[in-house]
């Protein structure tokens, strides 16, 4: 294993982590459906997809460097949002913390003097800036809608979110 047993064990947290995130963002994409925010739902559901995709990358680190992948049981995500309001609030949460995870992530691999993680993980460093201001231009658009028709008129704006 060409990685310390504590940065294996470290990296298998963060693939954990980014499969409660796709959990997490699946749960929110049925809440729009529900509410027929459809728009709504299609972006969540792409950031859910997104997610699935970091947790995979990081498991294809572990297993290039010879590392086994250890998946654990998930955490129940929120299911009783009571508005759009609170979810594009816990999104900003769920990134801002995904963040925070990355830079303790960097933190340890200089410790380390793991060059290699150091510089695989600079990738989410860069994903992780994108994201945050993605879950922060979805939320003060959401911000400012106060009624169920607003948040419709909305969609057209994510539709375009959703192109870029
Ligand atoms: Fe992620
Ligand atoms: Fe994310």
């Amino acid at each position: 294993m060409m990685i310390s047993e504590r940065m294996a064990a470290r990296l298998n947290e963060q693939i954990n982590h980014e499969f409660f995130n796709m959990w997490t963002y699946y749960s929110m994409a049925y809440w729009f459906e529900n509410a027929g925010l459809t728009v709504f739902a299609k972006y969540f559901q792409k950031q859910a997809k997104e997610e699935q995709g970091h947790g995979e990358k990081i498991a294809k680190y572990l297993i290039d460097q010879g590392a086994h992948v250890r998946l654990a049981s998930l955490p129940a995500p929120v299911v009783d949002y009571k508005s759009a309001k609170e979810i594009v609030e816990a999104f900003i949460q769920h990134e801002v913390k995904t963040t925070k995870m990355v830079h303790e992530i960097v933190d340890m691999a200089i410790k380390e003097n793991d060059h290699a993680t150091r510089n695989f993980i600079d990738w989410k460093v860069d994903e992780q800036v994108e994201e945050v201001a993605s879950a922060n231009e979805l939320a003060q658009m959401v911000r400012y809608a106060e009624t169920p028709g607003q948040l419709m008129m909305l969609e057209g704006r994510v539709y375009h979110m959703l192109e870029k």
